[in-house]
C-alpha cells in the first residue's frame, strides 16, 4: 500500500531503523504509539577509550550490525520484513557517515521488499518518544529537546508541525554535561557518569554563572558555566586545593537543569499551552525529571517526559514519528543523508 493510504489507518506496523550516531537500532512500532520489538548494538565501549564517538568507527560498526539488529526487531515482532508495512529510517541530523549506512540499507530494503519508506528527521523522532510513553498524548505541546548536540524549546501545534520559542546560542546542554564530565575525570558519554557523582555532591558549594540575565528571549547558552567549570576545577588543581568534584558536578548539574526548567516554564506560561513534553538524552537526567515535575505541578500543568530508554538514541521513537509523516509521503529513492537537518 502507499504510504497515504496507510496514514491514519489502524494496525499499520512500521519497521524503523536508527544509525544517526553510536546505537545502532531497530524498532517494529504499531501506529505509532505500541512498541512490538526494539533490538539495539550500542556502541558506547568501542568509542569509550577515545572519550567521544569515533565518526568513521561508528558507520563501519552500523554495516556490520545493521543486519543483524534489523534481524532481532523483526523475529521479536514475529514477523518477517513482508509483513511490515511501511520501513522508516532516520536521514538526518547526525554524523553523515552514519547516517548514511541506515539510509542506504533502509533503500536497499524497502526497494526489495516493495514497501514505501518513511524519512525522519532524528529530532522529530526523539519529540515522538513521548507518543510511545503516553499513548494519550497529543498536540499541541511544549516541548524541551535536550540531547548531545540540540537545545530547543519548540511548540508541538500538530503532529509534524513546529515552531521554535528558543534554542542554544553555543553548546547543547548534552554536549556541556559531556565537556565538563570530561574535566572531572569521567569517561564518555559524560551525562550519565556526571549524574551518578552528583547524587553525593553538594549542589550549593559553587554559584556558577547563568546565562542572559534581564533578556526576555528563551534561548540558552552553556559556553559560559561550561568554561566557568573548566577555570574552577583547573584552578584549584594548580594551587593544589583539595575539592570534591562530586560537588563541582552536582552544583554545574543544577544550574543547568534550573536553567532549562525556567525557560521551558516561561515559555509555556506565555503560550498559554498547558502540556509540556521533555525530549531527548538529557530528559533521562534524574536532576532534571524531578525539578521538572516540581516545577509543573506548581502551575498546574501536565508533564510528559519519555520512559528513561526511550530518551536516548533509539529506533522506537523513529518508528513512532514515522507513523505520524505517513501523509507526506514515501522517500524518493535518491533520499540522501543530510546531516544539518533542522526540524
Ligand atoms: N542521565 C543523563 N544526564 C545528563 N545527560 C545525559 C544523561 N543521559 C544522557 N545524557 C546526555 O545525552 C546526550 C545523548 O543524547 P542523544 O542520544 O539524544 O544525543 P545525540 O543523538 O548524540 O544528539 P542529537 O539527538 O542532538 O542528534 C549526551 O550528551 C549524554 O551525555
Ligand atoms: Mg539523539
Amino acid at each position: 500500500m502507499r504510504a497515504q493510504e496507510l496514514a491514519g489507518k489502524k494496525g499499520v506496523r512500521i519497521l524503523a531503523i536508527e544509525s544517526s550516531c553510536d546505537e545502532t537500532a531497530a524498532s517494529v512500532v504499531e501506529d505509532g504509539r505500541r512498541v512490538i520489538s526494539h533490538a539495539m548494538y550500542s556502541q558506547i565501549k568501542i568509542h569509550e577509550k577515545y572519550g567521544g564517538v569515533v565518526p568513521e568507527i561508528a558507520s563501519r560498526k552500523h554495516i556490520e550490525k545493521l543486519p543483524y539488529v534489523v534481524e532481532e526487531a523483526l523475529s521479536a515482532a514475529g514477523m518477517t520484513i513482508a509483513d511490515a508495512d511501511a520501513l522508516a529510517v532516520t536521514y538526518g541530523p547526525g554524523l553523515v557517515g552514519a547516517l548514511l549506512t541506515g539510509v542506504s540499507y533502509a533503500k536497499a530494503a524497502a526497494y526489495a521488499a516493495k514497501k514505501p519508506l518513511i524519512a525522519v528527521n532524528h529530532i522529530e523522532g526523539h519529540i515522538a518518544a513521548n507518543y510511545i510513553t503516553y499513548p494519550e498524548l497529543e498536540p499541541p505541546f511544549v516541548c524541551l529537546v535536550v540531547s548531545g548536540g540540540h537545545t530547543e524549546i519548540v511548540v508541538t501545534e500538530d503532529y509534524g508541525k513546529y515552531r521554535l520559542l528558543g534554542t542554544t546560542r553555543d553548546d547543547a546542554a548534552g554536549e556541556a554535561f559531556d565537556k565538563v564530565a570530561r574535566v572531572l575525570g569521567l569517561n564518555y558519554p559524560g551525562g550519565p557518569n556526571l549524574e551518578r557523582l552528583a547524587k553525593d555532591g553538594d549542589k550549593d558549594k559553587y554559584a556558577l554563572p547563568k546565562s542572559f540575565r534581564g533578556e526576555t528571549h528563551l534561548d540558552f547558552s552553556f559556553s559560559g558555566i561550561k568554561t566557568a567549570v573548566i577555570n574552577l576545577v583547573h584552578g584549584m588543581e594548580q594551587r593544589g586545593e583539595e575539592f570534591s568534584p562530586a560537588d563541582v558536578a552536582a552544583s554545574f548539574q543544577k544550574t543547568v537543569t534550573e536553567e532549562l526548567i525556567k525557560n521551558t516554564m516561561i515559555a509555556a506560561e506565555r503560550e498559554g499551552i498547558k502540556k509540556i513534553a521533555i525530549a531527548g538524552g538529557v530528559s533521562a537526567n534524574g536532576a532534571l525529571r524531578t525539578l521538572a515535575a516540581k516545577e509543573a505541578e506548581k502551575r498546574g500543568f501536565d508533564l510528559f517526559i519519555p520512559k528513561f530508554e526511550y530518551c536516548t538514541d533509539n529506533a522506537a521513537m523513529i518508528g513512532a514519528a514515522a507513523y505520524y509523516s505517513l501523509k507526506n509521503g514515501a522517500a524518493p529513492l535518491d533520499l540522501n543523508a543530510e546531516p544539518s537537518l533542522e526540524l
